[in-house]
């Protein structure tokens, strides 16, 4: 029983890594499984929201009614986002972007030689800071993962970004965050913190969202 808390609420949300290519046959990407972002789709269409999932290549089914988005590259996540964000009511941005991509995509694959190479890299677009500083900006929440001073990491993001929320995940525990069956939360906003400790993804991403409605409404 999941009560309708986002009935006639549009959300959007990006979900699992993006990948960069370096050449036909090999790319930059990281550890994201998609388990967190799919759990807050899933958690929200429960809740009666209309939902829309863009997916970096995850190894995921599509929870019930929720309307599901492929992408790879952190380019074409930004550009799917975009196409959606205009009818959106609340805008999670769960995924784990690449934050630079390779700045010449060799057209044939890379063949051994040298004894060491450099890759350069040029920095990606931001998809989450590209939502908030949309005119018509949804409620925007964003995800913060990280390894050390968690709390003012997560501050300084919600603050930069203009965000309306961020949730922050410690991703040094391997038992938590990337690529597990749990993870733990400590969600902030303008004036106010909570936080949701360690438990499995569905019921963390329930909590997530209650969180959201009441401060989309506040009492
Ligand atoms: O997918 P799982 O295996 O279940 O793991 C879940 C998770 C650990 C990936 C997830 O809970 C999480 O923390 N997602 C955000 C990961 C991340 O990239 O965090 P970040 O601190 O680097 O980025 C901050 C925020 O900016 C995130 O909302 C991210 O989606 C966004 N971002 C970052 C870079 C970029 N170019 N565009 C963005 O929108």
């Amino acid at each position: 029983f999941a009560p309708k808390i986002l009935q006639g609420m549009s959300l959007l949300l990006t979900a699992g890594p993006t990948r960069e290519a370096i050449d036909p046959v090999r790319y930059i990407s990281n550890h994201s499984s998609g388990k967190m972002g799919f759990a807050i789709a899933k958690a929200a269409a429960e809740m009666g929201a209309k939902v829309t999932i863009v997916a970096g290549p995850v190894n995921l089914d599509t929870p019930l009614n929720v309307n599901r988005v492929n992408v790879k590259s952190t380019q074409e996540m930004l550009d799917a986002v975009m196409e959606q964000v205009h009818h959106s009511d609340i805008f999670i941005g769960c995924a784990a972007v690449c934050d630079y991509r390779v700045a010449d995509i060799a057209n044939d694959k890379i063949k051994k030689s040298a004894e060491e190479m450099a890759l350069a890299l040029v920095r990606n677009p931001d998809i989450l800071a590209t939502v908030s500083a949309h005119k018509q900006r949804p409620f925007t929440v964003g995800f913060a993962a990280e390894t050390q001073d968690v709390e003012h990491y997560a501050k300084d993001k919600l603050k930069r970004k203009k965000l309306d929320m961020i949730a922050a995940n410690d991703v040094s525990d391997p038992a938590l965050g990337f690529n597990s069956d749990d993870n733990a939360l400590k969600v902030y906003w303008a004036n106010g913190q909570f936080e949701l400790p360690a438990t499995d993804k569905l019921t963390l991403a329930r909590q997530l969202l209650t969180l959201i409605a009441k401060q989309m409404k506040p009492a």
